[in-house]
């Protein structure tokens, strides 16, 4: 969940269809609190970049984008029309037809993804010219970026011929050159690269690292992010659940399709252990389904498509019936949620013949676990899968509100009792399913804001999303930036769930 897009959300106007007043919790009482343990078993990289430290050409990674300003001519090499057909170089500025999607074959060889989806390669007629034609990248798609040492934008690119791109003239691109040792400014095969690294999710990670280190850095990083420790501090700090992100390959473990590494699902075995011996709820959610529901990275998207459609129903039902099969019997288990906020780009429809099917696998293997269903990421109408869901027992609607659209004190905690409050209010139901804020944060868009002002922020939001009957996930225990960590706010003393505070008193005390 990052800023740029929770934006999407928090800024759409919401129609709410009714106001409802608060209404009875799950039958017995019992409301989650709970924290996410983001980050862990689905990569995000901005939570924790050092990750990625290690990676060679850390800056060529699937899905960054790279543009080419040929140096002799001082233009940018640019697929006519956005792709379907030849490469020019005749581009003064660089805009969507001018840049190019990697995918990583390994640290110096890739595939160029043009605005239209083909991918560059050699003519077939001729096996020399430039075009984007290929759907599928192939050899002929296969090129090799040569770095200059002393400048590492500077670069050559070799295709698979075994010769170096050129601009010949503005109008044709060719890979016929033989290259050289220098790197004159007079060279038609040496091109200035700009490249912008947005993605940072698994995809990115595990086919950074390649397999020969992949499995090591993420077997290390599952030890260490979050371990037995952290399950009891969790438990000692006034929550009671903790929600799991997890990632579709879980369901392949421990050899799932490549870049993907084995291993996470032993890592969530011990979770449980863990959970149980502390005395935690489990949140299973799928926060990355197959070819990713929401065409960012923290799906592990691997170049920004939005790959999840009808087709994917049944692979993804297979997941959750993998999980649902293999934790139902366990006393920790509390829910799964069946998919993270599925893009607007996929209709209602199909999320929602998914969550029947979804529903029906859970209910194949458990006829307690509550399963929650997300509403579509900046959906304008949040109640959009009520009616569907309140035809289902124990059926939990998901929705997440971060405040990032305003720039102080005043307006955030106004938009927390308004907006959000409205929010909850239309997804809270006497006897609908049970709503649900699995995600939200301390973290805000004021400037320089004060320690106290924090403290505003934080009461403001558990006021309104101690009203949600299935309960709240804070977003997330480990985070590189301070108030987005929630054992950096609780050490800290800016939120403190065991001190008395009578907003939440009615929670601490109901038991499971
Ligand atoms: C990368 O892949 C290309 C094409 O398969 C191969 O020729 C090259 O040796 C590889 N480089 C590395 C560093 O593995
Ligand atoms: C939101 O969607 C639900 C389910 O389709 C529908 O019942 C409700 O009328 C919609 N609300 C608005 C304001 O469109
Ligand atoms: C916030 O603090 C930084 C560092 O002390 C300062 O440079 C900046 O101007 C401050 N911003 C505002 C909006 O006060
Ligand atoms: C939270 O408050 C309780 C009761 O006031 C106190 O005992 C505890 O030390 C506090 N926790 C932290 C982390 O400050």
């Amino acid at each position: 969940m990052k800023p740029n897009y929770v934006f999407i959300l928090v800024c759409c106007i919401l129609s709410i269809s009714q106001a409802t007043v608060a209404t009875p919790a799950a039958s017995n009482g019992f409301r989650v609190r709970a924290v996410n343990l983001g980050g862990w078993l689905v990569t995000e990289g901005w939570m924790k970049p050092s990750l990625f430290d290690a990676i060679p050409n850390r800056d060529l990674l699937d899905g960054s984008t790279v543009q080419f300003k040929s140096v002799t001519l001082g233009k940018y090499l640019s697929a006519e029309h956005g792709g379907g057909t030849i490469l020019v170089a005749n581009k003064i500025f660089a805009m969507s037809s001018e840049t190019f999607r990697l995918w990583r074959i390994n640290e110096t060889t890739f595939n160029f993804r043009v605005h239209n989806n083909q991918f560059v390669g050699l003519d077939t007629t001729d096996g020399v010219n430039l075009v984007a034609v290929e759907n599928t990248p192939c050899i002929s798609e296969t090129f090799m970026i040569l770095r200059n040492s002393d400048d590492p934008n500077r670069v050559r690119i070799k295709a698979s011929n075994g010769f170096f791109l050129q601009v010949k003239t503005e109008e044709l691109v060719t890979a016929d050159c033989n290259g050289n040792e220098r790197w004159d400014d007079d060279d038609p095969s040496i091109f200035i690269m700009t490249t912008f690294s947005a993605f940072d999710g698994e995809y990115q990670i595990t086919n950074g690292y390649g397999p020969v280190m992949a499995p090591k850095v993420m077997r290390e990083h599952w030890d260490t992010f979050i371990v037995e420790e952290d399950f009891k501090w969790i438990s000692n700090n006034g929550l009671n659940a903790v929600r799991i992100p997890l990632g579709w390959w879980i369901a392949y473990d421990p050899n799932p399709p490549k870049p993907f590494v084995g291993g996470s699902l032993k890592t969530l075995d011990n979770a449980f252990l863990w959970a149980t011996k502390y005395g935690l709820k489990v949140l299973l959610e799928l926060h990355a389904a197959p070819g990713s529901q929401t065409g960012f990275a923290l799906s592990a998207s691997r170049d920004g498509t939005t790959g999840w459609g009808i087709d994917s129903i049944s692979p993804t039902v297979a997941v959750i019936e993998f999980l649902a099969a293999r934790y139902a019997k366990n006393p920790s288990l509390y829910s799964i949620g069946l998919m993270n906020e599925p893009s607007l780009w996929i209709s209602p429809e199909t999320v929602m013949s998914y969550y029947k099917a979804g529903y029906d696998a859970v209910r194949r293997h458990s006829s307690t676990a509550y399963v929650v269903m997300a509403t579509r990421m900046g959906a304008l109408n949040v109640t959009e899968f009520l009616p569907f869901a309140a035809q289902l027992e124990r059926a939990v609607l998901d929705v997440h509100l971060y405040n990032f659209d305003h720039w102080t004190v005043h307006d955030t905690i106004n938009d927390v009792y308004t907006h959000c409050q409205e929010v909850v209010s239309a997804v809270t139901t006497s006897n609908g399913p049970l709503s649900f804020v699995a995600e939200w944060t301390g973290e805000w868009m004021v400037p320089n804001a004060t320690k106290e002002e924090y403290q505003r922020f934080v009461k403001a939001q558990l006021e309104v999303f101690d009203r949600a009957t299935f309960g709240w996930a804070y977003w997330t225990l480990k985070h590189v930036g301070n108030h987005w960590s929630l054992e950096w706010m609780i050490n800290n003393g800016y939120i403190n769930f065991t001190a008395s505070n009578p907003i939440s008193d009615h929670l601490r005390v109901s038991s499971i």
